[in-house]
């Protein structure tokens, strides 16, 4: 059934929660998620949220290190406003539901991760995101404004290309009109009408084989503004994480977060030597470009297939009580964190680009918000810091819901946009052409673009994408549609733009690292 709504909100992660939240109390929202509102990439997320509370921390210093972090490309203003903006959104957070773990004394428990000068992250232990999700989602659930649609994924954007007129890329013009969405548990395409959408639809870590992303994380929405002609940018700086657990055939790979390198764990090789002394002087709480890009050359020059974390020289019960999930995991694949080392491996984590947008989250297209992991701000530059993005998405969600609040009312629903059209299609009947083009993409961006680059396989890169891009393309044309396959249309999309960026950018900067241009 078609809907119409004044807020379209695409996501259901701390970015779209939090804006739906936020506007829910002066207009009707429809608030979007493709699985469970629950299941989404925040839920994951493990060390916590950075904000400065009080001294010896200062804004200053959170600035300068998100600053280091970035590499020359982070925006200033924006880097100055989300620290200064930090502490109020951890206020609202409390004020939803959400607690941060405390010491005795009653002051916040703040742990330290890399690239951070200070202790400033505040953490639920080891699970701070699935305690965010779990306060987020209960006042969702509970708002009367708000209707919640799980199982529906966003096919595309509606735009003046809908009503049969030509939009140029970039055109200061081009309209939001809302969005298709197909209802996945009976495949009816529904048609969202909105005064204002927002694009809260989070990363695409499964554009490559080794990601400690859920199954979720496939870059939609940056797929869908960019064929909406929206703005995309800095998508050749793709996060690895150093340390997810090497646990072969398990997908995603289960995080082992840096607070663990903040609590003292320290990086060894197979041998038991530590080595990120070799690499930076800030050892294994380096920035994650760095410590990676040391993981990747140990294994590669030692031959081996994952490193070590140790943190056995710690006090077994503080461990436990910090790291409870990640103990029980560990456990589980018969590891003892406080007896054994645990191996890990990098692993694909976060795109640091995405749908371009200004201060308060609005993106090229007019009448479209993006905002959360999905979105470029400008803040993460070159190479996020740790645990500044949970911050960005609640900062966003704040500042895009006043902005939106402040223009709404004055936008009509366009009333000419015809229902999905998907005459001359027919089931797609050989699964295995979607499962098998997705392979090849996560191999190809894996071995020809991921920590370590170069033009040679750049090349080789595009050269092989295009030929997928092209098959997919003619089998999406005569298909009804499934989620795998706008999936992989999507990630080809979202690939294709890493890869466009990479081979644009002649130099080593924060992640994109080429062999080419050794880093000055
Ligand atoms: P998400 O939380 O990923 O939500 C995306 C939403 O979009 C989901 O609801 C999904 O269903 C929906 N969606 C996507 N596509 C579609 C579509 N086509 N149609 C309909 N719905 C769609 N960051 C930190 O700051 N601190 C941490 O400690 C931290 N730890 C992390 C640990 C792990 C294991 C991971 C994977 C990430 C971690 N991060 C951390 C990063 C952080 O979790 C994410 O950047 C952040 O949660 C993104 O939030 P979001 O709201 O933008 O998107
Ligand atoms: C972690 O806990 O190591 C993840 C933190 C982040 O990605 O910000």
């Amino acid at each position: 059934m078609n809907k119409k709504v004044d807020f379209l909100v695409i996501g259901t992660g701390l970015a779209g929660l939090s804006f739906a939240l936020k506007v829910a109390d002066y207009g009707k929202v429809c608030l979007v998620s493709k699985t469970k509102l629950q299941e989404t990439n925040t839920r994951y997320a493990q060390g916590g949220i950075a904000a400065v509370l009080n001294e010896p921390d200062s804004v200053k210093k959170h600035v300068e290190d998100t600053l280091i972090a970035g590499d020359g490309l982070c925006n200033i203003d924006v880097v100055n406003m989300v620290a200064e903006e930090a502490s109020g959104q951890i206020e609202e957070l409390i004020k939803w539901g959400a607690n941060f773990d405390k010491k005795e004394s009653g002051e916040f428990d703040l742990a330290r991760e890399g690239g951070h000068s200070e202790k400033r992250i505040l953490h639920h232990k080891d699970n701070t995101g699935e305690e965010i999700q779990r306060a987020l989602s209960e006042a969702i659930f509970t708002h009367k404004n708000i209707e919640v649609l799980e199982e529906h994924f966003a096919i595309d954007l509606i735009t003046q290309h809908h009503l049969g007129k030509l939009v140029k890329r970039h055109h200061a013009d081009t309209e939001c009109y809302g969005a298709y969405l197909l209802n996945l548990k009976n495949n009816d395409v529904t048609k969202v009408l909105s005064k204002v959408t927002l694009v809260a639809t989070g990363g695409a870590g499964n554009l490559y084989h080794t990601t400690t992303n859920p199954i979720i994380a496939t870059g939609d929405g940056i797929a869908m503004v960019y064929r909406a002609k929206g703005i995309i940018e800095n998508m050749e700086f793709v996060q690895f994480h150093p340390t997810s657990l090497f646990n072969p055939g398990e997908r995603p790979s289960f995080l082992i977060s840096e607070a663990m390198r903040g609590f003292g764990g320290i990086l060894k090789t197979q041998e038991g030597e530590s080595f990120m002394e070799k690499y930076d002087k800030r050892g294994s709480l380096a920035p994650r470009d760095i410590v990676a890009r040391a993981i990747d050359n140990e294994m590669k020059t030692r031959g081996h297939d994952f490193v070590y974390l140790d943190i056995r020289h710690k006090d077994t019960d503080e461990v436990i009580s910090h790291f409870p999930n990640i103990y029980k995991k560990c456990k589980e694949i018969g590891i003892d964190i406080t007896k054994d080392m645990i191996p890990v491996v990098p692993a694909a984590h976060y795109l640091c680009g995405g749908i371009k947008v200004d201060l308060n989250g609005k993106s090229w297209v007019k009448r479209l918000y993006a905002i959360g992991e999905t979105s470029s701000t400008g803040l993460h530059g070159a190479n996020r810091l740790a645990s500044n993005s949970l911050l960005e998405a609640v900062v966003y969600a704040n500042r895009a819901a006043k902005d939106a609040l402040s223009m709404f009312k004055d936008y009509h629903f366009e009333e000419n946009v015809p229902d999905w059209d998907d005459k001359g299609t027919t089931y797609t009947e050989e699964i295995v052409l979607i499962t098998q083009n997705m392979k090849e993409v996560q191999q190809i961006m894996t071995n020809y673009v991921g920590i370590v680059r170069s033009e040679l396989r750049l090349k080789r890169a595009i050269d092989r994408l295009e030929i997928i891009f092209r098959e997919t393309e003619n089998l999406y044309k005569r298909s009804k549609l499934s989620k795998e396959l706008c999936e992989l249309r999507n990630l080809i999309n979202v690939g294709y733009l890493v890869l466009k960026m990479a081979q644009a950018r002649k130099e080593s900067k924060g992640l994109h690292f080429m062999l080419d241009y050794p880093k000055k």
